[in-house]
C-alpha cells in the first residue's frame, strides 16, 4: 500500500505507525478517529486520508462543532427548509449534502451538543437525516472523519458524549503523539519550516546552529507542531541580516 504523505513530515518510529495504519485504512470507507494534544496533525492527517481515498475527487468538507453556536449548528449539519425557523428566508443546504459522494471532517467532535449527537448517530447508522422544517429522509453517501483533543471516554462517563456514537466513531482511532515524544523529528520538521518560509519572506537562512536545535529539543512542546511551526517563522522574520 501506499500512502501519499505529501507535506507531513515525520521519521520518528511513533510516525512510522502512524503511516502504516493510514496506508491501510485511508483506501477504505471507515469512519476514522483522530484524537491527539492540539496542533499535532489531526486536521493534516484528515485531509491526507481523502486524498488517498477513492472519493479524492469527490469534496471534502469541514466543521468546526465549537465554533458554531448550537442553535445554528443543526441547520449548518443538515440544512433547513425555507421558513424552518424564524429567520430562514431562504431554503439552505447543509454540510452533510455538501460533502455527498466525499468526505466530513468534524472537527472538534468532543464539543458536539448532545441533541445534535442523536443525528450524526442517524447519519453514521443509516446514511440518512431530515433538514429542519422537512419531514423529507435525505440519503447522503459521505465517509466521516472526526478529530477532538478530548478525552472522549471521559466524556462518555461524564454523560456529555454518547456512548453509542462513541462506539460508532472508535472504528479506526488513531492517537498522533505529541511532539515532546518523538523529539527525532525536530530537526527534520525545523529545517521544513526554516526553508517554508525563509522562500515566503525570501531569506537566505540555511543553517540552524547547534545550540538552537538543542534548545528546540529540549522544550516540551504543549502547541505541538503549530508552535514549532510559528517559532520558526518568528525566527525566520527576525534573525539579523548578514552584513
Ligand atoms: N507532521 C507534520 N508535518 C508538517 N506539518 C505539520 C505536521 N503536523 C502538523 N503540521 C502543521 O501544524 C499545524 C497544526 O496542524 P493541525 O491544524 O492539523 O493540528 P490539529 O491537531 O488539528 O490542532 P487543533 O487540535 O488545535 O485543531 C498546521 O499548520 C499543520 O500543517
Ligand atoms: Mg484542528
Amino acid at each position: 500500500m501506499t500512502f501519499d504523505r505529501t507535506g507531513i513530515i515525520g521519521e520518528s518510529p511513533l510516525m512510522q505507525e502512524i503511516f502504516t495504519l493510514l496506508a491501510l485504512a485511508a483506501p477504505t470507507d471507515a469512519t476514522v478517529l483522530l484524537l491527539g494534544e492540539t496542533g499535532t496533525g489531526k486536521e493534516l492527517i484528515g485531509q491526507a486520508i481523502h486524498r488517498n481515498s477513492r472519493r479524492r475527487e469527490g469534496p471534502f468538507v469541514v466543521v468546526n462543532c465549537a465554533a458554531i453556536p448550537e442553535n445554528l449548528l443543526e441547520s449548518d449539519l443538515f440544512g433547513h427548509e425555507r421558513g424552518a425557523f424564524t429567520g430562514a428566508v431562504n431554503r439552505k443546504i447543509g454540510r452533510f449534502a455538501l460533502a455527498h459522494g466525499g468526505t466530513i471532517f468534524l472537527d472538534e467532535i468532543g464539543e458536539l451538543p448532545i441533541p445534535i449527537q442523536a443525528k450524526i448517530l442517524r447519519v453514521l447508522q443509516f446514511k440518512e437525516f431530515e433538514p429542519l422544517g422537512t419531514h423529507k429522509t435525505q440519503k447522503v453517501d459521505v465517509r466521516i472523519i472526526a478529530a477532538t483533543n478530548r478525552f472522549l471516554t471521559d466524556e462518555v462517563r461524564e454523560g456529555r458524549f454518547r456512548e453509542d456514537l462513541f462506539y460508532r466513531l472508535n472504528v479506526v482511532t488513531l492517537t498522533l503523539p505529541p511532539l515532546r515524544k518523538r523529539l527525532e523529528d525536530i530537526p527534520i520538521l525545523a529545517y521544513y519550516f526554516l526553508e517554508n518560509f525563509a522562500r515566503k519572506n525570501k531569506r537566505q537562512i540555511k543553517e540552524i546552529e547547534p545550540p538552537a536545535l538543542h534548545l528546540l529539543k529540549s522544550y516540551h512542546w504543549p502547541g505541538n507542531i503549530r508552535e514549532l511551526e510559528n517559532i520558526m517563522e518568528r525566527a525566520v522574520i527576525f534573525v539579523p541580516a548578514r552584513r
